[in-house]
C-alpha cells in the first residue's frame, strides 16, 4: 500500500474517503502546529534541517531524506500493512478474530492505554525544547530535531486512534494532548519520567537510551494487541524509535569515548581540567534515568496487566515467538519477586497474568545490560579498566515495591543515613549539573564537534562528516 501525499495530512488510511475523521483531523491539525511553535524546539523555526519523513510504510523506501523547515514537516499518519491471516494469539480468546473497531466491553482500557502512550509524544518534545541552543554539532542538533518531529508524528499515530475510533471523546482527548505540558504544576503529562528536565545533552542522550527504550517496549507490547488499528500503529511507530535510541545510545558511547581520550592526557586523568566529563559522572547520569524508566512499566504485581493481557489489548514483547513463550495463555505459573520486608528482601510470588509488567521490563533490563556492554566495549578498545554499570531494579524507585526505599545502586538496602551521605556518588549532584551545563556551548561549523564528545563513525545516511545537516536562515 503506497501513502497519499499530495493531501493535507500524509496518510496510508484512505483519509479522503473518510470525511469525518479529515475535518476532525484539519481542525486539529493548526492546535497542533500551535502547539509546535508554543513549547516545540525554540528557535530554529526558520532553519532547513535535514530530516527524514516518512512517507510510506514499505520497507525498503518509507523515510524519503532533504532539508525541510520543521513546521513544513509532513506529519503523517502510517499503519504497516493489513495481515490477512492475524489471530488473537494470547490471552482468553487466543484464535479469535482480531478486532477493527473497539469492543464496547473494552472501550476504557482501550483508551486508557492509548492516552498514555500518546501523552508521553508531546512530552519529550517539550522536555528537550531548549537543548537545540547548545548543540555539541549540526549532526547532533539535526540528530535532535529528527527525534522531536517523529514525537511528533508518533503524537499524529495516536490522534489518528483517538479520533476515529473514539468518538467525541477521542476528539477531546486529542485536544487534552496539546494541553497538558511536562512539568507543568497544575496540568503536567501523566507519567513522571516526562516531567522531568532535560536540560543538557548527556541528559538528552540518557534519557533516548534508557526512555525511548521503554517506549520501544511499551509499543511492541501494544504491537501484539487484538485491536488491529493499534498493533499496526505501533508496529510502526517501532522503525522510528530504533532511530531515537540509536541516537542516545551512540551519543553516550561518543562522551565516554572522547573521555577515554581525554583520560590519558588530563593532568592527573582528571577530565574535568580538560573539558571533558568524568566516567563517575556519566555513570550517576546513567543511573538517574534507568531508574526513572523503570518507574515507567507500573507496578510488579498488577490488576491492569492482567485485564490488558486476558482481553487480549497488551501482549509481551514479541508475544507471537512461541519459542520464546510457548504459553500464550499465562494462566499458570508465577512470577517470584523479591519485595522488601522487615529490613530485608522475601519471596512473593505473583501470578503470572499480574506480573506482566514485570515480565515486559525484564525483556527491557536485558536490552539495557547489552548497551552497557557494547559502551564497555568503547572502554576496552581504549585500554581502560575502568567499566559502566547497570544500576539494580531496586535503586531510587519512585514506583513500585522498592519505592522510597535507600538501595544503593547495586541493591544493597543501605540505612537512610548512609544513602544520604553517599547521594552524590550514586546520583547528579547540582555540582555535576552545573559542570555539564559549562560545557555546553553550541558548535554549529560543520564538521566540528564540542571537545566534550567524539565525533560520530559515519554520517547520517552515509554523508560525509563535514555535510550541513542545517542551513541557518533565521537569527539564533
Ligand atoms: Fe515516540
Ligand atoms: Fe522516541
Amino acid at each position: 500500500m503506497s501513502a497519499v501525499n499530495s493531501e493535507k495530512i500524509p496518510n496510508n488510511v484512505d483519509l479522503s474517503s473518510n470525511k469525518k475523521l479529515q475535518r476532525a483531523l484539519e481542525e486539529w491539525q493548526p492546535n497542533y502546529l500551535d502547539w509546535w511553535m508554543e513549547v516545540g524546539p525554540e528557535g530554529f523555526q526558520q532553519d532547513e534541517i535535514y530530516l527524514r519523513t516518512a512517507v510510506s510504510v514499505d520497507t525498503d523506501g518509507w523515510a524519503k531524506f532533504g532539508h525541510v523547515k520543521m513546521p513544513d514537516y509532513r506529519w503523517g499518519i502510517f499503519l504497516t500493512p493489513v495481515q490477512k491471516e492475524r489471530t488473537i494469539h494470547f490471552g482468553d480468546q487466543i484464535g479469535g478474530k482480531i478486532w477493527d473497531e473497539v469492543p464496547g466491553e473494552l472501550r476504557k482500557e482501550l483508551r486508557r492505554l492509548i492516552v498514555t502512550q500518546a501523552d508521553t509524544e508531546p512530552a519529550s518534545v517539550e522536555q528537550q525544547r531548549l537543548l537545540g541552543k547548545t548543540c555539541p554539532s549540526l549532526y547532533d542538533l539535526r540528530n535532535l530535531f529528527q527525534v522531536n518531529v517523529e514525537e511528533g508524528r508518533h503524537l499524529w499515530a495516536m490522534v489518528y486512534l483517538l479520533m476515529q475510533y473514539f468518538g467525541k471523546d477521542g476528539r477531546e482527548e486529542a485536544q487534552d494532548l496539546l494541553i497538558r505540558r511536562s512539568g507543568h504544576q497544575d496540568s503536567p503529562r501523566i507519567l513522571e519520567a516526562f516531567n522531568k528536565p532535560i536540560d543538557d545533552w548527556l541528559a538528552f542522550f540518557c534519557f533516548t537510551t534508557f526512555t525511548d527504550r521503554d517506549g520501544k517496549y511499551q509499543l511492541g507490547a501494544l504491537a501484539e494487541s487484538a485491536f488491529d488499528p493499534l498493533a499496526r500503529s505501533t508496529r510502526f511507530m517501532l522503525t522510528e524509535e530504533a532511530h531515537h535510541m540509536f541516537v542516545g545510545e551512540t551519543g553516550v558511547a561518543r562522551v565516554i569515548e572522547r573521555t577515554a581520550e581525554l583520560m590519558k592526557t588530563a593532568p592527573e586523568g582528571d577530565v574535568t581540567k580538560v573539558g571533558g566529563i568524568p566516567l563517575e559522572l556519566v555513570q550517576r547520569y546513567v543511573n538517574e534515568w534507568l531508574a526513572a524508566s523503570l518507574d515507567l512499566f507500573g507496578g510488579e504485581d498488577s490488576s491492569n496487566s492482567a485485564t490488558y493481557f486476558a482481553a487480549g489489548l497488551k501482549g509481551r514483547w514479541d508475544e507471537a515467538n512461541d519459542s520464546k513463550w510457548p504459553d500464550h495463555k499465562a494462566l499458570d505459573g508465577s512470577y517470584t519477586l523479591e519485595v522488601p520486608k522487615d529490613g530485608g528482601l522475601t519471596d512473593h510470588h505473583i501470578p503470572l497474568r499480574r506480573a506482566m509488567n514485570l515480565v515486559l521490563r525484564d525483556c527491557y533490563v536485558d536490552d539495557c545490560k547489552k548497551v552497557i556492554e557494547r559502551w564497555n566495549k568503547v572502554l576496552e578498545r581504549a585500554g581502560l579498566a575502568e567499566r559502566m554499570t547497570l544500576p539494580s531494579e531496586r535503586f531510587n524507585r519512585h514506583q513500585g515495591v522498592y519505592a522510597g526505599l535507600p538501595f544503593a545502586p547495586d541493591g544493597t538496602l543501605l540505612s537512610r543515613e548512609a544513602w544520604d551521605a553517599k547521594r552524590d556518588t550514586f546520583l547528579p549532584s547540582a555540582k555535576d549539573y552545573a559542570y555539564v551545563k559549562s560545557l555546553m556551548v553550541p558548535v554549529v561549523e560543520p564538521g566540528k564537534f564540542a571537545g566534550w564528545i567524539a565525533p560520530p563513525k559515519k554520517g547520517i545516511n552515509n554523508l560525509p562528516g563535514d555535510f550541513v545537516y542545517v542551513k541557518f536562515h533565521g537569527a539564533q
